[in-house]
């Protein structure tokens, strides 16, 4: 497995996203020993970079990280975040990066991921009540303090990532990126570059559409986030199901899966990148860090670059409100 740089952190350049192991997607905590299992597996074969937050259970996928992780913390870079959950009483659903909540928050996810220190801290999203220089500041203190290695923003706009870098250096930036969602290369991944800022890519199988698995909106349950999605509806699921045919049309030709061809696309698109696709079975954490030994040829990359735009937005207009900001 071939590793990167996030600004000054060390990754295996594919990494596993856990959420999807406890929260979000159907199926999710049905089978906690398969999904332990996944991640050992991830581990035995050289993914070094995993991906969770406070909010997925909530609390139940950090506590399952944890769990993971006992007896092998040191093989892995772990990645959590904050800000989804007030505590500070803000109410159910309300965004809360306000210093106090993120003292209360940073303690118990170092108790669920059972370590004194996690090596990358992220605003999982920017909260428009608390300024970022004072989000930041707090960052920077936990950082004296040895409970975080490193900070990180997640679907943050370019302002706010600037303002954040000005307070303390800002490692990574995670956003939404892949084949079928493509906002942050005008916007974001420019500010990265000139800041020397590591990406790390979420939901890069396109929320496991792109890999053509997934053939009608009937396989979600009613806690599926997907079911929110205007993708995945109706005629949109319908019209977008060419798009992951063409997807699989192109991969049949490399020789390689759909997923394989979604990640080594997104690999090829820089040299500070870490996707972080999300699975919680052990074959197919096989098959996508596998994509790490992919090249795509400039004729390959050109075709996949010009696919049709999806239909219908990613996410639901209150969603929307909450990212790039
Ligand atoms: N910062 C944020 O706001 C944010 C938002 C969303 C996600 N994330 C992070 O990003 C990670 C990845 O994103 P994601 O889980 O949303 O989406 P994703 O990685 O694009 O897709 C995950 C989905 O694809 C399926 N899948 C995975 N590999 C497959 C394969 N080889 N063939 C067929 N299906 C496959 C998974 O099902 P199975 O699990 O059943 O295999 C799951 O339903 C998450 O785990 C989370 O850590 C962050």
């Amino acid at each position: 497995m071939k590793h990167t740089t996030l600004r000054d952190l060390d990754v295996s350049r594919i990494g596993l996203g856990a959420m999807g192991m406890s929260f979000g997607y159907t199926g999710a905590g049905s089978d906690d020993a398969e999904s332990i299992r996944t991640i050992h597996r991830a581990l035995e074969l050289g993914v070094t970079f995993l991906d969770t937050a406070e909010v997925y259970g909530p609390y139940a996928n950090e506590e399952l990280v944890g769990k993971a992780l006992k007896g092998r913390r040191d093989q892995a870079v772990v990645a959590t975040k904050f800000g989804m959950i007030s505590h500070t009483g803000r109410g159910p659903g309300r965004l809360d990066s306000s210093p106090a909540s993120i003292r209360t928050a940073v303690d118990g996810s170092l108790k669920r991921l059972g370590t004194d220190n996690i090596d990358l801290y992220y605003q999982h999203r920017v909260d428009p009540d608390t300024p970022i220089e004072d989000t930041v500041g707090v960052l920077a203190e936990l950082v004296q303090q040895g409970k975080i290695r490193h900070i990180g923003l997640s679907e943050a706009g370019p302002d706010t990532i600037r303002r954040a870098h000005a307070v303390h250096p800002v490692t990574a930036v995670q956003s939404e990126y892949s084949l079928w969602t493509r906002d942050v290369e005008e916007r974001v991944l420019p500010v990265l570059r000139e800041l020397g800022i590591g990406f790390v890519p979420y939901s890069p199988l396109g929320h496991g559409f792109l890999t053509g698995a997934i053939r009608s909106p009937e396989e979600f349950d009613d806690t599926d986030w997907r079911k929110t999605s205007p993708r995945f509806m109706g005629e949109n699921f319908q019209r977008n199901l060419a798009l992951a045919d063409e997807v699989r049309a192109i991969a049949a030709d490399v020789g390689a899966t759909p997923a394989q061809i979604a990640l080594a696309w997104l690999l090829a698109k820089g040299e500070h990148i870490a996707p972080i696709p999300g699975t919680k079975r052990v074959a197919r954490v096989e098959e996508n860090i596998a994509s790490d030994g992919i090249e795509l040829t400039a004729e390959q990359l050109a075709e996949l670059d010009s696919l049709p735009p999806a239909a219908g937005e990613d996410h639901n207009e209150e969603q929307m409100r909450m990212i790039q900001r």
